[in-house]
């Protein structure tokens, strides 16, 4: 018989192709299939980071940007403005109770900027003449409604409530006062101040705060709350006052500035429009890509 050069010889490169695979095509495969399987689980990962073990946490971070735990946020039921609240968004909107007549809390509280400066100066101008400048910077009055009463306290990341003074003069009773040296525990842990209004938090509430800026010299410049009561009987708002406070508020002018001020507490408090949870950061915190 004529020999045909064999397809079966091991040696025949002509056939092994066909009939056998090669040991690198083997390994190809193999390497092939474990990508794939590690391409489909960084996959699912990526799509489910919050199933992905916290080991992956920072990679899923740095590849994808989306927050590895994503949370649910509690947002504050959004329902109508009460009577009080719809009053005081006019009282905040309201040049005409400023000595100068043209400035409002809207003036140095934007609505467009999350209620913060309307332009980038410094400092804002204000006063009768509007040409005093004020000494800081108005912040943004976002968030303000979860604002506790000023404390120092440890931190507590569960907990934002401060920590009464007495409580903590308690706690630091019987604790060696620290001294500058390095190595040295601090005496109290993690103690920061925290709560209250304005940049060093010395009013504890909406109400108190605003009388702040109805009288600042550099801001409304008011001389007294019978000045600014005296504005509040012109405003043509001022019938609202009415089905709140009974007729007679509009002439107790003591008491008509103070249900002013609460009314811009109110709106502050119930209106959504101060605390709107929509950043990239409230969209990340939640899972969603932003
Ligand atoms: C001329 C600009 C100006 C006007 C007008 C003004 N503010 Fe302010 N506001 C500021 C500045 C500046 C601060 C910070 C002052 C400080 O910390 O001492 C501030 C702080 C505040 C704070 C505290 C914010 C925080 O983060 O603690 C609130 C609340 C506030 N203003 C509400 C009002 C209301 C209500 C009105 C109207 C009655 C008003 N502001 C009018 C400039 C202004």
């Amino acid at each position: 018989m004529n020999e045909h050069p064999s397809t079966l010889s091991p040696n025949d490169p002509t056939a092994t192709g066909k009939r056998r695979s090669k040991p690198w095509r083997w390994v190809a495969g193999g390497a092939g299939g474990v990508l794939l399987a590690l391409a489909g689980t960084a996959g699912f990962f990526l799509a489910y980071p919050e199933r992905a073990p916290a080991s992956l946490d920072r990679t899923i971070e740095d590849v994808s940007g989306e927050n590895p735990h994503p949370v649910a946020l509690i947002r504050p039921p959004v329902q109508p403005l009460s009577a009080l609240a719809q009053l005081g968004e006019k009282i905040f909107h309201d040049p005409s109770l400023s000595g100068s007549g043209t400035q409002s809390c809207a003036s140095c509280h934007d609505p467009a900027r999350s209620y913060g400066p309307p332009n980038d100066r410094d400092v804002q101008l204000g006063g009768v003449d509007m040409r005093t400048e004020g000494l800081r910077p108005p912040p943004s009055l976002a968030y303000l409604y979860r604002q506790g009463p000023f404390g120092i306290g440890p931190t507590d990341q569960e907990n934002d409530a401060p920590i009464p003074l007495d409580q903590l003069a308690q706690q630091a009773q019987g604790t060696a006062r620290a001294t500058k040296s390095a190595g040295t525990a601090p005496a109290a842990n993690q103690m920061v101040p925290s709560g209250g209004l304005f940049w060093d938090g010395r009013e504890d509430t909406f109400m108190d705060q605003a009388k702040g800026p109805m009288m600042n010299p550099a801001e409304m410049a008011n001389k007294s709350l019978y000045d600014v009561a005296a504005k509040l009987q012109r405003a043509k708002y001022v019938s609202d006052f009415k089905p709140i406070f009974g007729n007679d508020i509009v002439n107790q002018p003591a008491m008509l500035f103070t249900e002013a001020m609460s009314a811009l507490s109110r709106f502050q408090v119930e209106s959504a429009s101060f605390h709107r949870f929509d950043s990239k950061y409230d969209h990340w915190l939640e899972g969603r890509r932003v």
